[in-house]
């Protein structure tokens, strides 16, 4: 991102949160619908997909293969699939700009075609791990070059793959969906086993399109040779979206919040069950199930947090809500720890640093550890802090900003727009004072 695009936000503290808070479509339901409706066979349609630049990129790179995309109105896509042999090659590179899950998805899905591709990123995304999908797409015969384990990708096409049993060594739903998807296009089977379950929303969504997968918590295997059929798809509700509003309504005194259908697959809720430990007020209503996920209205309302040492076994089913979490542990009483969550260190920025770096500028007690870090809560100072260009550490500063004791001033605040357009906006309306 260019100097000249970037754009500082202040927020100032807040009486009360009060309303009703619709956040946008979930970021990982519509990344994997772009792409299994672009290599099914037939039209499908896509609502409450997430107008964000992340999933716009990956609907851009499809368009660039060759998939026709219709938006008719905002949060709706009409893809006319091309089957799982039918993306045309380009000659110019695919810009994922500043999504890990759009390229190591692709990756995966690019790594079985019969042509070449480059894929690209933006600055952050350039520094970003990238042997952990292309090691063991290696091993299944794929072959992708990578500077020194960064982007760009260079993937070679015409290679014939062939399935292989993957002991995951992270817990990733990134690199378990680069090989399902490679494994679309393997002789033989693709097996998959992680340490810790992950997000399942490609084994659910495979499944919907109509392709046999055996999946259990931590595990999935499928075979070479099927066909996926053109589906509708309904994108739930974004929980690391409200994981922003659920910690707000918390630490703000008098305010209640309601949420409405926000998905809540086990595999992301995390945060629910780390902010219950340490004393919020959060009920889910109206449970229900759409396209397959579990779905609810989240209601918060403030509750006096108070410190606690929060299970490792947690750390995976909330890893993008750790930046907002640190808030609440900044606002709670008493010492917070957590740990498990070393993986913070090669998102989009490394986000125990980035956070602990802005959170000592407000004047929190908080000590860095490899895979965590010890908060203890007490005042919020007021100050300027840097988002790195990472969104969620700049929403996540927007909320402590709420609680501060006077304005917060967060640097480079743009890439906001990559997962959740709209949040300044949405903010405002419940309550946030923020410019
Ligand atoms: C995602 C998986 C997670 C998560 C990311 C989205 C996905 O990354 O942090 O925001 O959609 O599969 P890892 O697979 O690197 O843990």
């Amino acid at each position: 991102m260019s100097r000249a695009q970037r754009l500082d936000w202040v927020s100032r503290p807040a009486t009360s949160l009060h309303g009703d808070v619709v956040v946008p479509g979930d970021k990982s339901v519509s990344h994997r619908s772009m792409m299994l409706s672009a290599i099914a066979e037939g039209t499908s349609h896509i609502r409450g997909f997430l107008e964000g630049e992340d999933t716009r990129a990956t609907a851009a790179v499809l368009a660039q293969l060759g998939v026709s995309i219709v938006a008719p109105s905002a949060g709706e896509r009409i893809v006319r699939g091309v089957g799982l042999h039918g993306l045309r090659g380009s000659d110019q590179p695919l810009d994922c700009g500043n999504a890990g899950t759009g390229m190591r998805l692709l990756a995966g899905l690019l790594a079985g075609q019969s042509f070449d591709s480059t894929l690209i990123g933006d600055e952050s995304l350039s520094k970003r791990p990238m042997r952990r999908v292309t090691d063991p797409l290696a091993r299944m015969d794929a072959q992708i070059d990578t500077p020194d384990g960064l982007p760009p990708l260079q993937v070679h096409g015409g290679r014939s793959l062939h399935g292989i049993r993957y002991e995951l060594p992270v817990a990733s739903a990134q690199v378990k969906s680069a090989l399902l998807l490679a494994g679309l296009y393997a002789e033989g089977s693709t097996e998959v086993i992680e340490p810790h379950p992950t997000r399942d929303y490609t084994e659910r969504m495979l499944s919907a399109f109509g392709w046999p997968i055996e999946f259990s918590p931590g595990y999935a295997k499928l075979e070479g040779g099927h066909c996926l059929r053109a589906t509708d798809v309904v994108v739930p509700a974004d929980f690391s979206s409200a994981a922003f509003f659920l910690v707000a309504a918390s630490i703000v005194p008098d305010s209640v919040l309601r949420l409405p259908g926000v998905g809540l697959n086990p595999r992301r809720t995390g945060l629910l069950e780390a902010l219950r430990l340490m004393g919020a007020n959060i009920t889910v209503e109206n449970q229900g199930e759409s396209g397959g996920e579990a779905i609810g209205d989240l209601v918060v309302r403030y509750a006096p947090l108070h410190g606690v040492e929060l299970p490792e076994a947690l750390a995976p089913d909330m890893i993008d809500e750790f930046p907002v979490l640190f808030i609440a542990a900044a606002a709670a009483q008493g010492r917070t720890v957590m740990r498990g969550a070393a993986e913070l260190r090669v998102k989009e920025s490394d986000r125990i640093t980035t956070m602990a770096a802005g959170m000592r500028t407000l004047g929190v007690r908080i000590e860095e550890t490899p895979d965590g870090a010890i908060i203890d809560g007490g005042a919020i100072d007021a100050g300027a802090v840097d988002s790195y260009g990472d969104h969620r550490i700049a929403m996540s500063f927007a909320v402590a900003g709420l609680l501060a004791r006077g304005e917060v001033m967060i640097r480079d605040c743009a890439n906001v727009a990559t997962s959740f357009p709209g949040f300044m906006g949405l903010a405002n309306s419940c309550g946030f004072a923020l410019r």
